[in-house]
């Protein structure tokens, strides 16, 4: 078994500290910026196995990471529920969500639609040595919700309004997301994926007393979903400041990853039976150069008696120099020896 999986199902003594980032493959490095130079379509190259395979494998060409990410996105998903997916500069954009299109839809016509994810999966797995661990993901049904029904203010705030004018339909369409999101996870699994990230990104942006109906269920139901079948899953609500704790204590998944707005110690000492990951703040990585590295050293030292997955609080911004990730990367394995 790879070392990440023996850290997220904990059956084995802590040894190491896997290591792995979030958009580890991606706009960071050039390499990655070349191949999307000549395809403009995202959702498109997502949907080209070989290429997407070979942008999953360019980081662990260069780095020596425990981990390979599948190259997708959490808006596949989506794409392949009925909507049109472009991005411009402010980020995604969708076509108008259409609740007959979206209820009309079938499994075989939201896989064939996607189908082409799993054959990347199956082709990445093939090529990535045994000893690494390829992890899949899907967006939470939240944050999906979020951008389905363009429910976020240009502000990043919870556009209220536009929420309640859905706020009969929310329960049908979360239920409906929920059993695509299954087939998709369970698609990944049997292609080959070792371990699945569910991305909960806007967690943060659900109010106080909903937060059990957002959040907390509707993770807990995948979760489950994924535990019945053996397959090891994280966590990250990003957002959730201290209800972290009530988060895992509810859901208890394998793994959470923690957020830059989380502090090492707290985590460790308020987050139970769980493997933690992550946590480090992506705009450190653009800084001083030592004082990333002793923030590397407060992390490992921190979670030294715990089982602990080196990653960040956020992903990778785009300004990152390569010579960075492999600098993080030494330090955390020299913290091992
Ligand atoms: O390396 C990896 O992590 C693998 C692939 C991956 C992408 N997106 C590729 C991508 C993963 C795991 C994601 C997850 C994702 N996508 C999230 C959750 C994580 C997070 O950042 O909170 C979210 C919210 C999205 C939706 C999304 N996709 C946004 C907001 C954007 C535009 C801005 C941005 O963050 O890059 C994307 C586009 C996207 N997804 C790119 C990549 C490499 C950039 C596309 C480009 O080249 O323009």
């Amino acid at each position: 078994m790879n070392k990440l999986n023996k850290c997220l199902i904990k059956r084995y003594h802590k040894s190491s500290v896997p290591i792995w980032f979030m958009r580890q493959a991606g706009r960071y490095l050039p390499e990655f910026r070349k191949i999307r130079k000549s395809n403009s379509d995202f959702i498109k190259l997502c949907l080209n196995p070989t290429l997407s395979s070979k942008i999953s494998l360019q980081p662990l060409k260069r780095f020596n990471l425990d981990a390979a990410i599948i190259f997708s996105d959490i808006l596949i998903v989506p794409y392949g529920l009925g909507q049109k997916v472009t991005f411009n500069k402010t980020g995604p954009k969708l076509s108008k969500f259409d609740l007959q299109d979206f209820s009309r839809m079938n499994e075989n016509k939201f896989l064939k639609k996607i189908e082409p994810v799993y054959k990347s999966i199956k082709i990445t797995r093939r090529k990535l040595n045994k000893e690494k661990c390829l992890i899949s993901f899907v967006g939470g049904p939240w944050t999906l919700l979020i951008y389905m029904l363009d429910l976020k203010k240009k502000n990043n705030t919870l556009n209220i309004r536009k929420f309640k004018k859905y706020s009969n339909k929310i329960d049908f369409i979360l239920k409906r997301i929920d059993k695509f999101l299954k087939i998709h996870i369970n698609k990944q699994m049997s292609s080959g994926a070792d371990a699945l990230q569910i991305f909960d990104s806007w967690s943060g942006l659900i109010p106080k007393a909903k937060l059990h109906k957002y959040s907390f269920n509707p993770n807990k139901k995948i979760v489950q979903y994924c535990k019945r079948k053996g397959f090891p899953v994280i966590c990250f609500p990003k957002g959730l400041k201290k209800n972290y704790k009530g988060f895992v204590n509810f859901v208890k998944p394998n793994g959470i990853n923690i957020d830059y707005d989380i502090k090492p110690e707290w985590a460790r000492d308020n987050l139970k039976k769980v493997c933690i990951q992550g946590g480090l703040d992506p705009k450190l990585l653009l800084g001083n150069e030592k004082k990333l590295l002793l923030t590397v050293d407060k992390f490992v030292k921190t979670f030294s008696n715990t089982h602990y997955i080196f990653n960040l609080g956020h992903g990778i911004l785009p300004q990152t120099k390569p010579r960075t990730i492999e600098k993080i990367i030494k330090r955390v394995k020299e913290n091992e020896n």
